[in-house]
């Protein structure tokens, strides 16, 4: 593990039960991120083994449970968010794992699930040749992340360049529940998407998602909730990619 990857993983400790709390009514996940991800989820897992990639405190794992998969691994870096994970889906299986060192056997998984995650590295292919070998020839790969455009703020000055010439900038910021966090960024979207095609995934569908509209957001929360809908349709904040490893 890197050195801004176990600073990720100590922010997320100390502030693990106040992200908790804050993601329990933050608009970008309940009405943006979430519902998106769940529309390119199938209805049905039955007999697919899953794996969560950056799970943290498990919002995402009842979206997963309720289609029935034969098995859920959820790996993330940060021990305390597991434990929240755990306590809410005990029956998962929660591993405090380096995404950029995936520790599974080759195809493994028929779904791999990241909400969020991959843009805590500047090593999209080590990465995604992780997730390719682990999913199984014809299997899922449904992640979102960061859309470059919303999230080129920050910057704290350290560039890296891969071998193909592709370059992603270190940013930091403060999330919700006081995270302070490094985040890297791609210069555009189709440089993102470059990064999933070089691994060898067929890209089945991309777009930036739009907040639900037409739905029940309490008192308290509408201010945020609008100012959510204002500021996505300027500059969509997430980016979702539903790919498959193809069947040779
Ligand atoms: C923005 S949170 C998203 C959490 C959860 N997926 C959600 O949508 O609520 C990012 C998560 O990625 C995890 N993470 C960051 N770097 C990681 C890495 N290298 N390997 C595994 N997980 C990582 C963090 O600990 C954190 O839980």
């Amino acid at each position: 593990m890197d050195s801004v990857t176990e600073e990720n993983a100590r922010a997320y400790d100390a502030h693990a039960e106040d992200w908790y709390r804050a993601m329990s009514t933050n608009p970008g996940h309940i009405y943006l991120e979430k519902p998106a991800m769940e529309r390119e989820l199938p209805d049905d897992l039955t007999g697919v083994n899953v794996l969560s990639v950056g799970t943290g405190s498990g919002e995402e794992l009842g979206l997963l449970v309720k289609r029935n998969p034969r098995h859920i691994v959820a790996v993330d870096i940060s021990e305390k968010l597991l434990a929240i994970a755990s306590r809410m889906y005990p029956d998962i299986e929660c591993r405090n794992m380096d995404m950029m060192d995936l520790s599974f056997d080759d195809t493994s998984f028929g779904l791999v699930y990241s909400s969020l995650a991959f843009h805590y590295t500047h090593d999209w292919d080590r990465l995604l040749a992780g997730v390719y070998r682990v999913l199984k020839p014809g299997g899922t790969l449904l992640f979102s992340t960061h859309n470059p455009g919303y999230w080129s703020k920050g910057a704290t000055g350290a560039v890296y360049t891969n071998e193909r010439g592709v370059t992603l900038t270190e940013h930091a910021a403060v999330l919700p529940g006081g995270v302070r966090i490094v985040y890297y960024n791609h210069k555009d979207i189709a440089s993102l998407h470059e990064a999933v095609l070089h691994a060898g995934l067929i890209i089945d569908t991309a777009y930036d998602p739009e907040v639900i509209r037409n739905t029940a957001v309490p008192k308290g929360e509408r201010t945020k909730y609008e100012n959510m809908v204002t500021t996505n349709a300027k500059n969509p904040l997430f980016h979702i990619v539903r790919a498959h490893r193809p069947v040779v």
